[in-house]
């Protein structure tokens, strides 16, 4: 690395921590064109990126895994090891004589081709307070609703309503976090939009108090710190907002 990638680098570093953030500082972890908006507290290290566009809510952290096709990911989630997010299940063609792309690419292609094979790029959007459990897989477009939770190595192929608890390949409802009250309740009180001054204030271990709490509050939106990373020509590109 010469001296100006290693001065980048360092003032990278500085403004990650400044926010207490954390993402890969080597282009390797990052696809072509990638642009993400993160809020403070966010930590995705060993992650790589491939979306086009993401936004990362705050505090919420990744310990390891892929990200593809994904648009949103809320605040305050949970994500373990290995996960991949956005996979594209037809990525190849399933209904042309080979699903190899030797038919629709100059790469690694032993033939002069014109023919073109693209899927259609969906989306997940993830809500806030989600926890994905270890090596779990999330297909392309699929929608994880607030306070749902993935379990370990499962394969979620259809959305995922709020509180709802999937587990299993496909991955099925197998309960609620809560019951249909609470969580018609909880779906009026957006709590991880609240500064941390009124968060601190709540019976986190006792959900009726909790929200007896959270009917309450004075509803304030916290308006948290962001970094925007760009990867442009191979270059990473971080800058506060
Ligand atoms: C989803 C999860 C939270 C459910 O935990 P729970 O509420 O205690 O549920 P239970 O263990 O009572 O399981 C309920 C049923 O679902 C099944 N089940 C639970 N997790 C499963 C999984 N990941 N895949 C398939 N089936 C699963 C259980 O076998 C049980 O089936 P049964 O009713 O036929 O006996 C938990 O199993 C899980 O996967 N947690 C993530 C763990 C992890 O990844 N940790 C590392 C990162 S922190």
């Amino acid at each position: 690395m010469n001296i100006v990638g290693l001065i980048n680098r360092a003032s990278n570093q500085r403004l990650l921590k400044s926010l207490s953030i954390k993402l890969p500082l080597t282009k390797e972890s990052y696809g072509k064109t990638v642009e993400l908006r993160v809020e403070e507290g966010a930590r995705f290290n060993r992650v790589s990126f491939h979306s086009k566009k993401l936004e990362i809510g705050a505090y919420s952290y990744m310990h390891s895994g892929e990200i593809y096709m994904v648009s949103k990911i809320g605040r305050y989630c949970s994500i373990a090891e290995r996960v991949i997010i956005g996979v594209d299940p037809v990525g190849h063609p399933v209904d042309w004589l080979s699903t190899h792309p030797f038919q629709y690419t100059k790469k690694h292609s032993p033939i002069e081709t014109s023919l073109v094979y693209k899927s259609k790029w969906e989306d997940v959007e993830i809500g806030n307070d989600v926890w994905i459990g270890q090596e779990a897989m999330i297909m392309k477009g699929v929608k994880i609703g607030n306070g749902a939770i993935v379990g370990a190595r499962s394969i979620v192929t259809e959305n995922v309503p709020d509180y709802a608890v999937v587990v299993g390949i496909p991955a099925k409802i197998i309960k609620y976090r809560f019951s249909e009250s609470v969580i018609e309740k909880l779906q009026q009180y957006p709590w991880w939009c609240l500064p941390a001054s009124t968060l601190q204030k709540l019976f986190f271990n006792d959900i009726e108090k909790a929200i007896e709490q959270l009917s309450k509050v004075s509803w304030s939106e916290e308006a948290f710190s962001k970094v925007h990373v760009k990867i442009k020509n191979k270059k990473i590109l971080f800058k506060g907002d």
